[in-house]
């Protein structure tokens, strides 16, 4: 059992504001595979970063959409792990309180944190490719990918495909977040996608101690003032617990 250093409990109880940032990592212990992860059965044979970019969208729409169902259906039967309901009892313990997070999956709202913000949008709602608006369910309907209800275009799902930009206002509430916290974690991600492996570097000029959580080195290993080794399932659960305790 890898310990918590007591000096990041104390830096945890005293700190008025933490943000927390997560990526892929946090889902794997609820088995949701990563991008980067070998793909099953009918899906072997395409590369995912030639899947979700909006020139594949527009060259083969159908397959997208059908791509996209299938790692929706992966993503609906997944249950937040230990990593994610510990991170909800954190958000219940500390005063401000930001979760920052990468991940398509809707795991986070699902394990009881309440402030989150979906850097890369969320697998489960679709939006319209032509306007944008977002479609919570869309119609049963024999077109694939099904129409927009508003304009007939079709519809896309509503996540940040490779080349797109991040939702504006969801990466400036970020960064606004990241500038002024005392605490920043970085969990389960692998710190090479940007913009959001920058977050941790904002908040570090603005003088907040560092933490990271994963199993591996990553280039922001090197700055973090705690490196907590193991996977999120793990340590996240042992650290709640040692706060609970004071
Ligand atoms: N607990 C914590 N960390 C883990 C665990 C675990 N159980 N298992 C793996 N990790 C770590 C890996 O060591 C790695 O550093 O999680 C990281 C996963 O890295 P990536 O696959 O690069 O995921 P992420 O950082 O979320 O990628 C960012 O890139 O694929 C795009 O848009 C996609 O949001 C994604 C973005």
């Amino acid at each position: 059992m890898a310990s918590i250093p007591p000096d990041l409990i104390e830096k945890i109880q005293s700190a008025g504001s933490v943000v927390v940032l997560t990526g892929s990592g946090v889902s794997a212990e609820s088995g949701v595979p990563t991008f980067r992860d070998a793909q099953t059965g009918l899906w072997e044979r395409y590369d995912p970063q030639e899947l979700a970019t909006p020139e594949a969208f527009e060259r083969n729409p159908r397959l997208v959409w059908e791509w996209y169902s299938w790692r929706r259906e992966l993503v609906g039967k997944a249950k937040p792990n230990p990593g994610h309901l510990a991170l909800a009892e954190l958000e219940r313990m500390s005063g401000l309180f930001t979760l920052i997070t990468q991940n398509v999956d809707g795991l986070h709202r699902a394990a009881g944190n309440e402030n989150v913000i979906e850097l890369h949008g969320n697998i489960r709602r679709s939006k319209c490719s032509e306007e944008g608006i977002v479609v919570e369910e869309p119609e049963e309907s024999e077109d694939i990918p099904p129409r927009c209800p508003h304009c007939g275009a079709s519809l896309r799902p509503d996540v940040v495909w490779f080349g797109e930009a991040l939702p504006y206002e969801a990466f400036e509430a970020a960064v606004d977040a990241a500038r002024n916290c005392d605490l920043f974690f970085s969990i389960g991600t692998s710190s090479l996608v940007y913009p959001a492996a920058s977050l941790p570097y904002e908040a570090l000029d603005s003088g907040a101690v560092l933490v990271e959580i994963n199993p591996d080195e990553t280039p922001l290993s090197a700055r973090a003032d705690f490196v907590l080794r193991g996977t999120a399932g793990e340590i996240l659960p042992e650290l709640v617990e040692a706060l609970q305790e004071q």
